[in-house]
């Protein structure tokens, strides 16, 4: 199975939102013809209906069917009472063919910080238990610190919980976005991987806009890190769960 993880495309009409760079990130994207694409928050920057307008009609040009969250910027100016209009529920449990995935609003409106809390937390566990299949768990905000993204902040305000959770449960890869930088990390038996941002004009130094995809098979999880502007692509992870190892080209 495979999955595109994009993130943070900050639709609007102000200077974020790069259209061009949008428009040419989708058509690498739709070459790698994913089973889902998983939009991990922020698809505009205010929360605007003009915004959400905007984001709908753009991502009419993906090709895949797509599962998304919403990130802090979406939840701005009553924006939360708009996504579900727009894209749906914003936490669902979703069961495909291979593996259950489970896709929270980590963000609360008018606040940058996010928080999954008890309830959530539980909504894993029982997935899980109800599951054979893998599980994939996708949010906006990362649960640990990400090199190369400044000072850290906003990282969930219940992190440490939420970590262990996971951790306990063996939830074998987990999807986040929010710092605009592509990493990967593997954590006891759990690959914690971030998109970069897909279409923002905030992007840091050299990395670019990108996106990851990534390809489940059996008991491997492959992640490649695609840079849309330098047209290049390298296999960032390769995490083998049943023996544990995991490459990890981050740290070459
Ligand atoms: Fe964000």
């Amino acid at each position: 199975m495979r999955i595109a993880h994009i993130s943070d495309i900050h639709c609007t009409f102000g200077s974020d939102f790069n259209p061009k760079m949008f428009d040419k990130a989708v058509k690498t994207l739709n070459k790698f013809e994913a089973d889902i694409v998983f939009i991990s928050g922020d698809l505009t920057t205010e929360g605007l209906l003009s915004e959400y307008d905007l984001a709908k009609e753009k991502l009419k040009q993906i090709e895949s069917k797509l599962a998304i969250v919403p990130g802090n910027h979406d939840e701005r100016n009553l924006g939360f009472k708009l996504f579900p209009e727009f894209f749906g529920e914003p936490s669902f449990v979703h069961t495909y063919d291979d593996l259950n995935f489970i896709g929270f609003a980590s963000s609360e409106p008018d606040k940058d910080t996010g928080r999954l809390g008890r309830k959530r937390h539980k909504i894993i566990e029982k997935a899980i238990k109800e599951t054979s299949k893998m599980t994939v768990i996708g949010f906006h905000h990362h649960l640990i610190p990400v090199p190369n993204s400044g000072r850290e902040a906003n990282i969930l305000d219940d992190a440490g919980e939420t970590l262990d959770i996971i951790l306990r449960n063996e939830v074998p890869l987990v999807l986040m976005g929010h710092r605009h930088v592509p990493w990967g990390v593997k954590i006891h038996k759990t690959l914690l991987m971030n998109a970069g941002t897909f279409s923002c004009n905030r992007t840091r130094a050299h990395f670019g806009n990108t996106f990851n995809i990534v390809d489940i098979d059996d008991d491997v999880i492959e992640v490649t890190v695609v840079n849309v502007g330098e047209e290049k692509e390298k296999k960032m992870i390769e995490f083998n769960l049943e023996d544990g190892c995991c490459v990890n080209r981050n740290y070459d």
